[in-house]
């Protein structure tokens, strides 16, 4: 900012050069190096007059008097979030490709012209999915402790007053709403959707995806006007220097045109390496209770906020179930002896029961299955592969595919696969998953497995499938 923060007053008292012992028609004055009256933008009389009704407990006080806050710290943390964001942003958009907007399957279907430009998701690698959604939920959790410590570096400026004295300055003090709003929204809906705790009371899918422009907007505008000051923050102080000081060593930043430094600091009650150390060990923290969710093998131990439970039992079918039979309204009558698969396309009609899939050439693929809520797991699913079936039905090349599950209700009683989707040689109806038949809660009598599908697309409990040439 331009303009020096002695005039916002200390507590509510107005300083020498506060606008309230001006006149309104007084003219703007021009900045003068080291002179400290604020300049006002168009309409000056306006900002005067907020900057005169202060409200109580707004403007410079004495309440944060935290020797540690300055620029530089804030700096700190925004590298961190500088570097990490954009991923979190990222992954979270491919997820949004991954469900086939195309399609009108992902959630929101329609976004007018904030719709991403689409393309076929890829099944290779098969651990892609995977990869970006654990990359999503679990960087986003890691990252938690470092947007607090973010905001309480911040704090002082957030309770500035006034909020602007230009309309430059109030579209910047929009964008940071946008930005703190945002990010806080984001994470709270996001840390409750893998908690399966929808108390909101809307949907989540899409307050999560409007809810991510909104902060991205934000972000983008903050890094922009930031970007800068965190160069020259950083350039400041020497971080090698700040790891070797100690508590008793520890000095406030010198006095910052924005007046983030405390006028009346306090004495530290830590260093400042001891407060890069708490956030980066909640960090860590976090990524030891969480990751194993997506990595498995000796992680998953270790990942106490797994939603789905760590321990999983033993047998083929003891792996995590997203949605059982039971929560689906599956009766074991839909499963039975009278269960039919039709096939279809463009003039072919086949049903088969379960006796003649199961004697059909099968084959075997070892997948991982992720699902939305950060979690995943391989295991070998052994079936039909789909391209077979649509050669059944005398369609070897479909544009893409709907499959149907018996399930009557909810989001994903139905997916479209694409054409890569359908060709991939590893692409099954699966039957069996371990050696085992799959069992009831893992979709039988035969469900989806798709290399790299988000899996709420991989349907259970498969009624049809429909080969289709749009
Ligand atoms: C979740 C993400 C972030 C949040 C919630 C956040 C929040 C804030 C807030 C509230 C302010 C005070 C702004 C003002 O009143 O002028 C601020 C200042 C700042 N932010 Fe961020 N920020 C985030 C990410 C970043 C990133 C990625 C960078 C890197 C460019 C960054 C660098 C800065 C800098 C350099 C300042 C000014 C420090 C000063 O006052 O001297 N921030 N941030």
């Amino acid at each position: 900012m331009s303009f020096a923060e002695p005039s916002t007053g200390e507590g509510s008292a107005p300083s020498e050069h506060s606008a309230a012992s001006r006149r309104d028609d007084t003219p703007t004055p021009e900045p003068v190096p080291g002179d400290d009256t604020p300049v006002y933008g168009f309409p000056a009389a306006l900002w005067r007059a907020v900057e005169r009704h202060q409200p109580p407990g707004l403007g410079r006080t004495h309440a944060w008097r935290s020797p540690l806050r300055g620029p530089w710290l804030t700096s700190m943390f925004g590298v961190v979030l500088l570097v990490a964001l954009p991923v979190v942003i990222l992954t979270g958009l491919l997820d949004y490709i991954a469900y086939g907007p195309q399609f009108a399957q992902a959630i929101p279907a329609e976004v007018g012209w904030l719709r991403l430009p689409g393309f076929d998701w890829p099944t290779r690698p098969a651990w892609l999915f995977r990869l970006t959604q654990g990359l999503h939920v679990g960087l986003g959790l890691v990252l938690i402790p470092v947007v607090l410590a973010k905001l309480w570096s911040e704090v002082p400026r957030l309770f500035t007053w006034p909020p602007a004295r230009s309309l430059a300055q109030l579209m910047e003090r929009v964008s940071l709403l946008m930005l703190v709003g945002g990010i806080l929204f984001e994470l709270v809906t996001g840390v409750l959707n893998i908690q399966y705790d929808y108390l909101f009371g809307f949907s989540f899918y899409t307050a999560h995806y409007y809810g991510g422009w909104v902060f991205m907007a934000g972000f983008l505008a903050h890094v922009v006007v930031k970007l800068p000051t965190m160069l020259t923050a950083l350039r400041s102080r020497s971080l090698r220097a700040e790891l070797r000081t100690t508590r008793a060593q520890t000095q406030p930043e010198p006095p910052d045109p924005d007046g983030l430094v405390a006028t009346d600091p306090g004495r530290p009650t830590i260093s400042r390496r001891g407060a890069l150390a708490l956030v980066g060990g909640g960090s860590l923290l976090v990524a030891v209770l969480t990751v194993g969710q997506t990595i498995g093998g000796f992680a998953r131990g270790a990942a106490l906020l797994l939603p789905r439970g760590r321990d999983i039992g033993g047998g083929p079918n003891d792996f995590q179930v997203n949605r059982t039979a039971l929560a689906a309204a599956i009766k074991p009558a839909d499963t039975g002896g009278g269960w039919r698969l039709t096939l279809k396309a463009a003039e072919k009609t086949i049903t088969l029961d379960r006796a003649e899939l199961a004697a059909m050439p099968q084959h075997t693929a070892t997948l991982p299955i992720a699902c939305v809520e950060g979690w995943s797991t391989t295991e070998t699913w052994t079936g039909l592969r789909l391209r077979d079936l649509a050669a059944l039905v005398g369609f070897p090349e479909p544009h893409s595919a709907e499959v149907r599950s018996l399930e009557s209700h909810g989001s994903f009683n139905r997916a479209v696969l694409t054409s890569g989707q359908v060709l991939d040689p590893d692409s099954l109806l699966a039957l069996r998953v371990n050696g085992a038949d799959l069992s009831a809660d893992h979709g039988y009598p035969a469900r989806i497995i798709v290399p790299a599908l988000p899996g709420v697309h991989n349907t259970k409990w498969v009624a049809s499938i429909e080969f289709r040439r749009s």
